[in-house]
């Protein structure tokens, strides 16, 4: 699917107040709550520095009662009561929900899973994406609201339903199967396209009709891969083309006003490929929610550094985060002291230009009753709530930061989609590989290592990067091969890890031995995999240990050079980890899973490649820097990753957030346990 991508517009701020500023606020749901609350909340969003919430994002079924009656007198008291408090409204199309009288009067929009059950009315999202009788009406709901809201002072853009995806994205109904037949003749143009794309001479698989090709429903064994690839492309598009369908009735009503949609670039969640969905919209938004664990805030910085990046290094919007628990992880842990504001910052430090939470005014009814707030259950006389007031004075002190853009780092982690799709399929050598997971390993090897990393998605330009780690890029079509193969032979460094290379888009094997694609680059190759059982390892000789997958390599390039060795297991003495010289630049191979020692490998790799750290040695690792920028200046980023204070020495610039025990500009900067300082610095 493809589109001419939508030139980045960012928020519409009211014009009596057009100077920059970073946004900060919530979602907003007042309908929870008896008009008198409104005033208090307009009251304690003005002392805490609010200037912008999304509104109606759940609102349907109070906006239109029943399927002829609209009740938009609440909402029009609130845009009102909101532009009066000068707060700027995201508004949402309201079509996220359907609700109870729509599933009612027409059960076909619901979605059917794998197993053919409906999932009904009771929680949220229970529509089908290709459904065209939601469509119908979710559609009439969004002319509706912009031909109501669409001149109001208080809408500064359109927030497009919610989460796209977030629980409807697989959807094995009739209505499914008959879009998803549509897509693959635009995909195919005919049958026996589809079926060599499929491999269906297998386990005679072989269609002779449209009408024969389904969703991969529950079947009696693994369904047939492409199908399941396609499936997933499919459903990704699905919710692409529904939310131009809403986009394209906002342009032709408000052409003026920015339209957005929040992702999830968060953990697993991986049913919609975002890198697509960045050229529909105005302007990038994120939803993001801290996964508890040791890796916890490096997955955050990870997050909203592939957010960055799939926003093309342009200024996105955080739309939403905690203020501290959620409530639908197993266990629900408090934010600790410092973490709110540097979660914050830390998305701040990655580009985005507006910090928004879910949501204002913890709920006192509900599923998410037990999720925090800007507001929490204790009211304004709480911890939460008074840091809330600290982060709108902390983002004050910001404001000169809207509008800059990331500024590239020298190394990239490239992320890909359709290799995180593919690499996870079942009837794989080792089906507990995690392709996010071992992404994500590297990007802590470069925190650990102090050097800044940007995640970036496949169709990146890669010239500017000196190191380029392409972890388990499985899908390799013969155009990405050429990219990287062109950036090494012009001095580039690249690395790339077990499972790489091994098909093309359609799922089939690059014959000739293993890693495909980049046998020749690499000067290596591979007859058979050798994946490890759970819990099994494999010790290196350069002290590292291995786990999940090993290889029997034979190297093919004289000029290879072994950078470490198997020492045990079933391929004790081969080759581990290697690396071909190119020119000024290299190719190297990691044949393991390295986890948490990739550490030293990162560090000789970035040595190798003459890639300095640019913070000073004695904070490398505890300290993690992000850096923007403006024609004039830089802004530094320096998050504190540990829970001590940590003295950075010999930093250069204006302190805005953060404070110096001296006078001396190039002096110290304290960073406070879990704590963030930044720095405006002339440009380089
Ligand atoms: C998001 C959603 C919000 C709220 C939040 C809770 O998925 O958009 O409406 O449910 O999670 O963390």
């Amino acid at each position: 699917m493809s589109s001419t991508p939508t030139p980045h517009r960012w928020l519409r701020w009211p014009e009596d107040r057009a100077t920059p500023r970073l946004g900060f606020g919530a979602d907003y749901n007042p309908e929870q709550w008896p008009r008198e609350v409104w005033a208090e909340d307009v009251r304690l969003m003005r002392a805490a520095g609010v200037n912008i919430v999304s509104v109606a994002i759940f609102s349907w079924a109070r906006l239109q009662p029943t399927a002829d009656s609209w009740d938009f007198a609440w909402l029009d008291e609130i845009m009102d009561l909101l532009h009066a408090n000068g707060i700027a409204v995201d508004l949402a199309t309201a079509t996220a929900s359907p609700p109870p009288w729509l599933t009612t009067a027409h059960p076909e929009i619901l979605p059917v899973t794998a197993t053919g059950e409906t999932l009904w009315p009771g929680a949220r999202q229970h529509w089908r994406p290709t459904s065209p009788v939601f469509r119908e009406h979710a559609l009439r709901l969004v002319r509706t609201m912009a031909e109501r809201y669409g001149d109001h002072p208080a809408l500064t853009a359109w927030h497009v339903s919610n989460e796209l995806g977030c629980h409807n994205v697989y959807d094995f109904s009739d209505d499914a199967a008959g879009a998803f037949r549509d897509w693959l003749r635009e995909r195919y143009g005919t049958l026996d396209e589809l079926n060599h794309a499929w491999g269906t001479a297998f386990w005679s698989q072989r269609y002779s009709a449209w009408d024969q090709v389904l969703p991969p429903r529950l079947a009696a064994s693994h369904p047939n891969p492409t199908q399941q690839l396609d499936f997933k492309r499919f459903s990704s598009d699905a919710l692409t083309s529904y939310l131009r369908a809403e986009r394209d009735v906002l342009r032709e009503l408000t052409p003026d006003v920015p339209v957005t949609t929040n992702f999830m670039v968060m953990g697993e969640t991986k049913g919609m490929n975002y890198v697509d969905w960045a050229d529909e919209i105005d302007f990038v938004s994120n939803d993001h929610y801290v996964l508890p664990g040791a890796q916890a805030h490096d997955e955050l910085s990870f997050s909203a550094n592939l957010t960055g990046h799939i926003a093309g290094g342009l200024p996105w919007f955080l739309m939403e985060h905690s203020t501290s628990a959620v409530n639908w992880q197993p266990i629900n842990v408090a934010k600790k002291p410092g973490e709110l504001v540097r979660d914050s910052l830390t998305h701040v430090a990655h580009g985005a230009d507006a910090v928004c939470f879910f949501q204002w005014r913890q709920s006192r009814a509900g599923a998410e009753k037990y999720h925090s707030g800007m507001v929490p259950h204790a009211g304004e006389d709480s911890e939460v709530h008074r840091t809330v007031r600290e982060l709108g004075a902390t983002l004050g002190a910001l404001a000169e930061v809207a509008g800059s853009e990331q500024v590239p780092a020298r190394a990239a982690i490239l992320f890909d989609w359709e290799s995180w799709w593919t690499s996870e399929l079942d009837s794989h050598p080792n089906n507990s590989l995690r392709y996010r997971q071992e992404a994500l390993d590297w990007y802590s090897a470069f925190l650990a290592a102090g050097v800044r990393a940007d995640v970036v998605p496949a169709r990146a330009d890669f010239s500017g990067y000196d190191v380029v780690v392409a972890p388990v890029l499985h899908v390799v079509p013969g155009a990405l091969a050429e990219r990287l193969q062109a950036f090494v032979e012009g001095g580039g460094h690249l690395v790339t890890t077990y499972f790489s290379g091994i098909v093309d888009e359609h799922d089939h094997i690059h014959l000739g031995g293993y890693p495909g694609a980049f046998r020749d680059l690499l000067g290596i190759r591979v007859e058979e995999f050798a994946p490890l059982l759970d819990g099994e390892t494999v010790l290196l000789d350069d002290g590292n240990e291995g786990s999940l997958w090993s290889e029997p390599i034979t190297v093919t390039d004289p000029s290879v050079e072994v950078l470490a060795w198997y020492k045990t297991g079933e391929h004790g003495g081969r080759p581990a980890v290697t690396r071909r010289p190119v020119g000024s630049g290299s190719a190297t191979y990691v044949s393991t899973r390295l986890g948490t020692g990739l550490e030293p490998l990162v560090r000789s790799l970035l040595d190798d490649a003459h890639v300095p750290g640019e913070l000073p040695a004695a904070v490398r690792g505890k300290v993690e820097l992000a850096v923007r920028g403006t024609d004039e200046h830089e802004f530094w980023f320096l998050i504190n990753r540990t829970a001590e204070q940590v003295d950075v020495d010999g930093v250069a610039g204006d302190v805005l957030v953060g404070r110096r025990p001296g006078a001396a500009p190039e002096g110290t900067v304290v960073l406070s346990p879990r704590g963030v300082a930044v720095l405006r610095r002339p440009k380089v």
